[in-house]
């Protein structure tokens, strides 16, 4: 980067800030982000880049859209701020309660609102405590999750987060939460005899019978796992749905990334045809404009909240906040006027099959995978074998720089490439995208 503005600028932000992922040397070589303009963000030395994740998956509807200023500006002129506390409201929240129960899974008619993914999780883990409380089962606290699945990194969300990595630096983990095995269709061995439709989802069962079913009060998945974009397969979610029915264990869906559109489907687990108990969300909702998120509940376990003379003490300053609100209805509002979730799906399709085509026989491309606007590619050393690359190699690394050097920006984890663009991408710059994908992994790995 030499003297550019943006590494002259990265050096004083090492000196002001403490980052998510801090890394200093990531930092160093990284970008000051100065300008987003549609599906694109500039940093401070003018560089143009795709944003080919949307930011971290939330930027759904591509930057500088005036519909989302407006209403925030209007809100902030209005009421900026009120308490969200029990005998506190406002019309916003209110409206975007009513607008999501309109929108969501038919018996998740109430929401809890947070202020992102992380407080969501810890209150879907708070709601299926207090629910089973409320049942008279106290005993039932347990929450189990699948490895690989990401549900933020407060401490009770990173104990349910399956990516180890999150671990270590925080351990001991808090009590009561366990994994089973990630369901991913290129690496699970399904067992001698089993159905692979079902197979992975019986690892709940036994995860619940190992833990003693009296004492589990919740699995928590992912639709489509955002690390690593894993889809499960279609029997996967109705026989999870039958097991939490068996065992009395409520069944949450994270749509943090899943939810509003990203799939193709407005909620991801709608694919599947199944409802959960609990829906959790975030991100997509303001397309990232401000922070919001929150907790769907059926209806019964909202009844749980309405026992008289009971009070449930749980609450953030920010619940219910009316600048978010007034956005995330915005949001909601252009995502319906222009169709953006069908949108996400047929552009899904387009951006999928140009990876399978570019890429699809390349001799180190293991996997390519993922649901409408949201794929992974899985470089291999040997595709034969699934033998991964020597991590010392960095290889991932080495194609997402040279990514960058292409003029796209976007993450990924290990020999894994991420994509997931906005809604509003158009196909010519969509088609690019992907052709530059093309080029990086060739360039890194040889051509196809
Ligand atoms: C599925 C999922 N759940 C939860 C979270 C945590 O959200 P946040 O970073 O807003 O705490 C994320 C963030 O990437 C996510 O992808």
């Amino acid at each position: 980067m030499g003297s550019s503005l943006n590494a002259e600028l990265l050096q004083r932000d090492l000196g002001a800030l403490v980052h998510s992922l801090h890394n200093e040397a990531a930092h160093r070589a990284g970008n000051m982000w100065v300008r987003g303009e549609g599906c694109e963000i500039i940093d401070a030395d003018g560089h143009r880049y795709i944003d080919a994740m949307s930011g971290l998956w939330n930027v759904t509807l591509g930057h500088g859209r005036r519909e989302l200023a407006d209403a925030a500006s209007a809100q902030m002129m209005t009421l900026p701020y009120c308490s969200g506390y029990a005998g506190n409201a406002n019309p916003q929240a209110l409206a975007l309660g009513e607008r999501l129960a309109s929108l969501c899974y038919p018996s998740i008619n109430r929401f809890f609102l947070t202020s992102g993914g992380g407080e969501s999780t810890d209150s879907t883990i708070k709601i299926a405590r207090y629910f089973w409380k409320a049942q008279g089962k106290p005993g039932k606290y347990k929450t189990v999750s699948v490895m690989g699945g990401y549900h933020g990194v407060t401490l009770a969300a990173m104990c349910a987060t399956g990516m180890p990595a999150y671990w270590p630096a925080f351990e001991p983990r808090m009590p009561g939460f366990s994994h089973i095995p990630n369901h991913d269709r290129y690496r699970y061995v399904v067992p001698a005899g089993a159905d692979p439709e079902t197979a992975a989802a019986d690892e709940l069962e036994r995860a619940i019978l190992a833990e003693g079913p009296d004492s589990v009060a919740l699995f928590l998945a992912e639709p489509v796992m955002g690390g690593g974009s894993y889809v499960p397969p279609a029997g996967y979610f109705p026989r999870i749905r039958e097991i939490c029915n068996r065992y009395d264990v409520l069944f949450a869906a994270d749509e943090v990334i899943t939810g509003f559109g990203r799939t193709g489907r407005m909620f991801g687990l709608e694919h599947a045809g199944v409802e959960p108990d609990l829906v959790q969300f975030a991100k997509g909702i303001t397309s990232g404009y401000v922070p919001l998120g929150g907790v769907g509940v059926s209806d019964r376990v909202a009844a749980a909240f309405d026992r008289a003379g009971d009070t449930w003490m749980h609450c953030y300053t920010y619940s219910g906040h009316p600048v978010s609100c007034a956005v995330a209805l915005a949001t909601l509002d252009v995502l319906e006027r222009e169709q953006l979730v069908e949108r996400a799906a047929h552009l899904g399709e387009r951006m999928h099959a140009g990876l399978r085509r570019l890429l699809g026989a390349h001799p180190h491309v293991g996997d390519i995978r993922g649901l409408g606007l949201m794929a992974t590619l899985e470089l291999v050393e040997n595709r034969a074998t699934k033998r991964p690359f020597d991590a010392a190699r960095k290889v991932g690394p080495q194609v997402l720089a040279a990514l960058r050097e292409r003029g796209v920006i976007t993450r990924g984890r290990g020999d894994q490439v991420y994509l997931g663009p906005p809604f509003v991408i158009g196909e010519d710059m969509l088609d690019r995208m992907v052709g530059r994908v093309g080029e990086a992994v060739m360039s890194v790995l040889g051509p196809a």
